[in-house]
Order: C-alpha cells, then structure tokens, then sequence
C-alpha cells in the first residue's frame, strides 16, 4: 500500500459534502484541481493548534479547501477569507459554501488576487494559505509576508512541483518560491511532503 493511501485510510472528512466534491473533482482538468484530504488536515491542525482566527486563502476553486478551513474555524471561532476571479467557479463555490453549511466562516471576494490584497492592512492574517496560480507564487510573496502578522504562518501548496517531475512551465515557479522563501530572513521555513508538497512559513 502507497504511504498516501494508508494516510487516507485513516482520514475523517469534517463536512460531509466533503467526498462528493472529490468524486466531481475528478473529471475535471487541472485548472479546477484541488488540495488533498492529507494536506488539508494539516491546513486544519495548524489552524486549530495556532488558534487562527483570520485566515487568507489565495484561490477558491470550487470551494472544496475553503469548507475543510471553516470547519477548522468554528473551532477558533474564526473567519476565512477567500479570493477568486473565475465567475463560473465562484458561483460553484457559493453554492457549495451553502450546502455545506459554512457560510457564517466564510467571506468570498470576487475579482484578481494582486488587487483585492493590496486593499487589507499590513499583519491583518494570523495565515495566509497561497493556492492560486503557480507563477504569481513569486510576485504574491511580498504580499503573503506583508498582510501576515508576526507568528503567523504563510502555507502555499504545490512546492515540490520540481522533484515530483511536473512541467517545468509550472514547477519553475514554485522552485523560485522555495528559492526565494528559504532565503528570507523573515521567514523560518520548511516543506512538508504531502500532497504535491506544502512550503510552511513562519513570519517572525
Ligand atoms: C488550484 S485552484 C484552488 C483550489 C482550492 N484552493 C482548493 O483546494 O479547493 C486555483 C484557483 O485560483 C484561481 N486564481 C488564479 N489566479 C487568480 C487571480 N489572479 N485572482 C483570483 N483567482 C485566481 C483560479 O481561478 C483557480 O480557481
């Protein structure tokens, strides 16, 4: 058995509307992919374990991370804010934010991440979770650090793109992400092998 099945052998979904999404997920072409069960209970522990009451997500999609995040933000009595551009995906998302019944932890802003971050304040985020687009991993960083508070965690999704063989198209800018976050002086940083890789990120 691959240590990703075993893994998920052992994983409780914490909404129920949760394994149906993965089944539509699963037709769909790689614009509208999603995180792991795996990485999202990691998301989730961290969100619990630091008491996070304001998280960023950078990339909605559909929604499906969005839900496992507010599930974990009832338990900090937090709020998730959510960036997408996508119309067809945003009303998607809407839609699953409702049946799911999370909608109270849930604000979802419509339009391009590189404007709509500039308008939130400086360490406003107790996590900035960045999962959009691969080559605005780069340019967003300065963003992610800025609007992220002191002690607060930066989590961006995908980073080990490189050794896991995916197109260099892609796996050049979550290699310039690693490069730049691991020389960070701001930043303690590590990745963690899960999924396509997480990079974690402490502001300090
Ligand atoms: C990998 S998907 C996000 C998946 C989602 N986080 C999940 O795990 O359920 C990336 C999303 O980012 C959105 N996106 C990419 N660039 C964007 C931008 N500049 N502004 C807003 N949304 C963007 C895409 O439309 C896409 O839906």
């Amino acid at each position: 058995m691959e240590i990703r099945e075993y893994i998920r052998s052992f994983i409780k979904y914490d909404n129920p509307s949760l394994p149906d999404m993965e089944i539509q997920g699963k037709t769909w072409a790689d614009t509208r992919s999603f995180i792991e069960p795996e990485v999202a209970k990691v998301i989730c522990l961290l969100i619990r374990t630091m008491d996070a009451k304001k998280v960023l997500e950078m990339g909605t999609c559909i929604g499906y991370s969005g839900i496992w995040m507010a599930e974990a933000l009832k338990h900090t009595g937090g709020k998730l804010t959510t960036i997408e551009y996508d119309e067809i995906l945003i009303k998607e998302a809407k839609q699953n934010f409702k049946n799911a019944g999370v909608t109270d932890h849930i604000e979802l802003i419509e339009g391009d991440i590189l404007k709509i971050t500039q308008k939130f304040e400086n360490g406003y985020f107790d996590m900035v979770v960045q999962d959009s687009k691969k080559s605005l991993y780069p340019e967003l960083l300065e963003e992610c650090i800025r609007v992220t508070r002191r002690g607060g965690m930066i989590i961006t999704d995908d980073t080990l793109y490189r050794p896991k063989g995916i197109t260099e198209k892609l796996s050049v800018h979550t290699h310039r992400y690693n490069e730049m976050v691991f020389n960070d002086k701001r930043l303690y940083s590590t990745i963690i092998n899960v999924g396509d890789g997480i990079t974690l990120s402490l502001k300090i």
